[in-house]
């Protein structure tokens, strides 16, 4: 395994940048699916946040992809695997020039990324347009395994509607009637309200407002002041990565963790709680992993990760590492040939993984049919508290695949 570009983002900003009429020319046409002769290593491009607020989503997923390739030898499926990486800094108006650099100029076989709903969705379209594999590794954009799904998209994390639509059900079984929901305002976060909206209005319950404000900002006071003049009988929040540490801890100074159970997309506590301390604690999310799921696959997860980054690993190291695990089934099903990609592809499509989360099958739109865990932090971790929705299967919305 070799890196080829920079692992500093800021050089590699710069090396990027250097090439703007390259990149320029390279949209112009489609691009062709590398013909990689056996024995030569596939390239696989990362674009990732490596800095801002989603820089340790970004870091957490590169190192899960990395420990899967790692655990097999350096490769996948027989194939040796190299890595070239992009920082996409989770800037939508950046992200055609990093994709098309990448697949242009640095001639990547496949693209794995990235955390921001807003980036995915301008990499989808390059994906679509150049035939171009991706496999998404967290953004839940309902759109890219909905009207814009293709054979060669997948992902590994969730849709946006997928893991916030059962709490509705959840927070109206917990006898909330009254809820104010909060989010930055973007695609993420519109659409993770909204699915949260809309499994609990079927319950019977009523979202009294939606507060929101620009991504990544976090100047959350006036918007927690008017949470406490609302009194709602709870909030449900996204947010994620740094924006989610000092939400969980302005709520708690304002002194309405006391008084107003938070709840809400898992993120808002997954690899945060380190940051967050006591504050987090009591505060309930959906998400599709808990941090102590007892399955062997996740113990055997947890304690690699932490031997190799020394650090604990969250759900972003989780779809990460099952990035690679995707791939492998179509290596393997191809003998490590990705010329044969129409067949990888299809193995991919019928891929059922033994994942840290469960099992993870995909559906026609190539998104994961996965449980939804509710859960709780407890003793610093996001412990199990029961299966908010078995199996739960994204609809797909507008997908002609
Ligand atoms: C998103 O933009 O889709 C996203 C970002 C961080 C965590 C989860 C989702």
């Amino acid at each position: 395994m070799s890196l080829i570009v920079p692992q500093n983002s800021l050089s590699r900003r710069r090396f990027l940048m250097g090439s703007a009429g390259l990149a320029t020319a390279a949209a112009a046409f489609r691009f062709p699916t590398p013909a990689i002769a056996q024995g030569a290593p596939l390239r696989v491009g990362f674009m990732l946040p490596y800095s801002g607020t989603f820089a340790k989503l970004g870091k957490f997923i590169d190192d899960g992809f990395r420990l899967h390739v790692e655990q097999q030898g350096g490769s996948l499926g027989g194939r040796r695997i190299e890595f070239v990486q992009v920082d996409d800094e989770s800037k939508p108006e950046s992200a055609t020039d990093n994709m098309n650099r990448l697949i242009g100029r640095d001639k990547v076989d496949l693209v794995i990324g990235t955390v921001h709903s807003g980036v995915a969705m301008a990499m989808v379209k390059v994906a679509r347009d150049t035939n171009t594999t991706l496999i998404i590794p967290n953004a839940g954009a309902n759109e890219a395994t909905g009207p814009m799904c293709a054979p060669q998209i997948f992902r590994t994390s969730f849709s946006n509607w997928q893991v916030c639509q059962p709490m509705g059900k959840v927070m109206f079984d917990a006898g909330h009637r009254n809820v104010v929901t909060i989010s930055w305002r973007y695609a993420a976060g519109d659409q993770m309200t909204d699915a949260f909206k809309e499994g609990f209005t079927k319950a019977g319950g009523k979202v009294v407002d939606h507060l929101a404000l620009p991504f990544p900002e976090v100047e959350f006071q006036a918007l927690i002041t008017r949470i406490a003049t609302l009194k709602p009988d709870a909030v449900f929040a996204f947010f994620a990565g740094g924006g989610a540490v000092k939400f969980v801890k302005d709520y708690a100074a304002a002194g309405l963790n006391k008084s107003i159970p938070l709840y809400g997309a898992g993120f808002l506590t997954d690899g945060t709680i380190p940051a967050q301390g006591a504050d987090a604690t009591g505060v309930k999310t959906t998400l599709h992993y808990a941090d102590d799921l007892d399955n062997p696959a996740n113990k055997a997860f947890l304690a690699a990760f932490k031997a190799k980054t020394g650090q604990d690993g969250d759900i972003y190291a989780v779809q990460g590492f099952d990035a690679a695990a995707l791939l492998a089934e179509g290596l393997k099903a191809t003998k490590g040939d990705w010329s044969a990609r129409k067949e990888a592809l299809a193995a991919m499509r019928a891929a059922k993984i033994d994942s840290p989360r469960g099992p993870m099958s995909f559906n026609r739109a190539g998104n994961p049919v996965q449980d939804v865990y509710l859960r709780e932090v407890r003793n610093g971790r996001n412990e199990l508290v029961s299966i908010a929705g078995k199996a739960v299967d994204d609809p797909a919305r507008g997908c002609r695949a």
